[in-house]
Order: structure tokens, then C-alpha cells, then sequence
């Protein structure tokens, strides 16, 4: 199969990368970081997660976040949503998308959202039936496609039972979370073709957490199977809270580096995401975690 010419980037950085933050990100650092990917090209910007404070602290300040952004048009601004309470203050803040977020494996589903599988599909179905009604786009997340802190292996059978579930309920897009990085070209292979039996590839999109150094290879054999939506995570920010040891997204940087190289369209600006990639690491006082960021900002330009 050809190629995909055109690929949509989800930058998941200020909720995926920031979430796992020890120290306090200042609001205004997050709002600046939004404005400054909206800058460089990103048109989907996950912002922030209405989940509970006391489980994440640091997405707390989510409703300042949605008010304090510079809204460009044609950038989607788009929040996570675990169940009613959360919709709601995403409604309120004017999140411009939702997500709601379960996992193939039933110890990380209890880890991370306090439920089993089953119990976090039935709590989905009134937050999809409620964002319908408001003409709310939802997206749903898979947690541990290729691998689970707690289980070890995933089956790809497990993965596509909970996509399949996502995408009749409403979803318009499944997102497959290699939460802790330990999948390959040829497992997220298996995992994506199990998944396309169910769903259009086109409605598909990955997830590739780095930890491994495996994520851009992954991706890599993700477009080869027509997979055109990633998300990735600005300078690699990022980690699982209930991932121990689990590092950031893929950095879009580098997924931008090799798209361009392929010749796949993105509409990113390389130069000012680079530049994004090290304003931020700065900003955090952390390693940059982009290999093409480094090296761009060591050449001074894209
Ligand atoms: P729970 O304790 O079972 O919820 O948590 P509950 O309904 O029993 O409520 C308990 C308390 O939480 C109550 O407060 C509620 O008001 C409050 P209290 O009366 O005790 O003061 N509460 C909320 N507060 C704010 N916003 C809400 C909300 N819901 C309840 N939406 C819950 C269940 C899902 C809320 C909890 O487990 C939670 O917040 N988990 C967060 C998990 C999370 O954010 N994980 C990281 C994101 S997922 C991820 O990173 C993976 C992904 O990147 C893909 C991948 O890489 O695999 C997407
Ligand atoms: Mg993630």
C-alpha cells in the first residue's frame, strides 16, 4: 500500500506530556505552550483533562487553561472526559472536542480510571449520548495496545473488542495508546490489522508512547498499513501516571522530521516547533526529548 499523502498530528503535550509533571506547571506557561503549537502548524491540541484533581493534580487548573488560550480558528482545542462530571466542565470551559479513555487491559482500566472495562464502557455511553446531543465530536482512547504495566502482553483480540465497542458507540476516531512503549513494527502491526477488521483504518490512530526508542519505527509501519492520524507530544514531554517508568510520546518533532522526509503533508511549521520543543524544556528545566529538536537547534533552523 502506498503511503498516506496527507497525515493529521494530534499534539498531545500540554495533557499527555504535562499531566505526569512533578513540579507545578504555571498555567500561563501551559496557555503560552498551546498558543505556540497553534503557531507552529498544529491544528488538533489536546489542552488539558477534567479528570479528578486529587487523581491528577496537575491538569487541575483545566477550566483556566480553555479560558486563558487564544483561540485561532481551525485549531481544534480538545479536553479528556472519564465520565459526566468531567463532560460537563469541558462543556463549560468550551473544549472544542472530548475523549473518553479506556484500556484493552482490565488491571490498568482499575489503575487508571478505578474501574473495570466493562463498568468504563457503560459510563462512556451517557458522556457520548450527551456530547451528540451538543454536536461534540468524541474520540476514544485504547490504554495498553501492545502491553500493560500490571499484565504484561496484550492480545491484539482484546484491543480490538474495546476499539470496536468505542467506535459503535459514537466515536469518530479510536486512538490506540501503546501506553509503556513496548511494542514493535511487527506486534503494532498485528494489533492494527485485528483492529481494521472492525474498524476503517481511516478511524484509527496511534498512540506511541517512546520508552523504548521504538515509536517513530512503529509509526513507520503504521502508515505502510494506511494509518494517517498520530499523536504526539511536543519535545517528547510526558509519561503515564499509572505507568511507572513509562517515558512521553513520541516527540512531534520527530514525527514531523520524518513525515516531511517522506513527503507526507502535516501543514507543521518544523522551525517553530523545534523552537516550541526547547522554549518548553527550558521553560521546565528538563532535557529536550526530540532528537530532531536538538539537532534543528543545534544547526540554529529547521
Ligand atoms: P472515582 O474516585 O472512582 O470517581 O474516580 P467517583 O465518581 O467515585 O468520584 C470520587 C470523587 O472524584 C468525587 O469527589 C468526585 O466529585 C470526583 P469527592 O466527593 O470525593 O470530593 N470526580 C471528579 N472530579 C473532577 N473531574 C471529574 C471527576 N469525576 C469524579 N471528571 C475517575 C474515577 C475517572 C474520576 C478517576 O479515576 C480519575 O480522575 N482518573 C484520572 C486518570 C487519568 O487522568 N489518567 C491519565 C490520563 S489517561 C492516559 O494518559 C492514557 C492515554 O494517554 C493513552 C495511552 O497512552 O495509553 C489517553
Ligand atoms: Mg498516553
Amino acid at each position: 500500500m502506498s503511503l498516506p499523502a496527507q497525515v493529521k498530528i494530534v499534539e498531545v503535550g500540554p495533557r499527555d506530556g504535562l499531566q505526569n509533571e512533578k513540579q507545578v506547571v504555571p498555567t500561563e506557561t501551559k496557555i503560552e505552550l498551546i498558543g505556540r503549537l497553534a503557531e507552529a502548524g498544529l491544528r488538533v491540541i489536546e489542552a488539558t483533562s477534567f479528570v479528578s484533581p486529587k487523581w491528577v493534580p496537575q491538569m487541575g487548573d483545566n477550566a483556566a487553561v480553555l479560558a486563558g488560550i487564544v483561540r485561532r480558528p481551525g485549531v481544534a482545542y480538545t479536553a479528556l472526559t472519564p465520565n459526566l462530571q468531567g463532560f460537563d466542565g469541558a462543556v463549560a470551559a468550551r473544549a472544542d472536542e472530548v475523549a473518553i479513555f479506556g484500556a484493552a487491559s482490565e488491571s490498568f482500566s482499575r489503575k487508571n480510571i478505578n474501574c473495570s472495562i466493562a463498568e468504563s464502557l457503560k459510563r462512556f455511553e451517557p458522556v457520548v449520548a450527551a456530547a451528540s446531543a451538543l454536536e461534540i465530536p468524541v474520540r476514544g482512547y485504547v490504554s495498553c495496545v501492545a502491553g500493560c504495566p500490571y499484565e504484561g502482553e496484550v492480545a491484539p483480540d482484546k484491543v480490538a473488542d474495546v476499539t470496536r465497542i468505542l467506535f459503535a458507540m459514537g466515536c469518530y476516531e479510536v486512538s490506540l495508546g501503546d501506553t509503556i512503549g513496548t511494542g514493535n513494527p511487527a506486534s503494532i502491526a498485528r494489533m492494527i490489522d485485528a483492529c481494521a477488521r472492525h474498524v476503517p483504518i481511516e478511524r484509527l490512530a496511534g498512540h506511541y508512547h517512546d520508552t523504548y526508542g521504538m515509536a517513530v519505527a512503529n509509526i513507520h509501519a503504521s502508515l505502510q498499513l494506511g494509518m494517517a492520524t498520530f499523536d504526539a507530544s511536543v519535545a517528547g514531554l510526558g509519561g503515564c501516571p499509572y505507568a511507572q517508568g513509562a517515558s512521553g510520546n513520541v516527540a512531534t518533532e520527530d514525527v514531523a522530521w520524518l513525515l516531511a522526509a517522506l513527503g507526507i503533508e502535516t501543514g507543521i511549521d518544523l522551525a517553530r516547533l523545534a523552537e516550541t520543543g526547547a522554549w518548553i524544556s527550558a521553560a521546565l528545566a528538563r532535557p529536550n526529548g526530540s532528537k530532531a529538536g536538538r539537532a534543528i537547534a543545534a544547526k540554529g533552523g529547521a
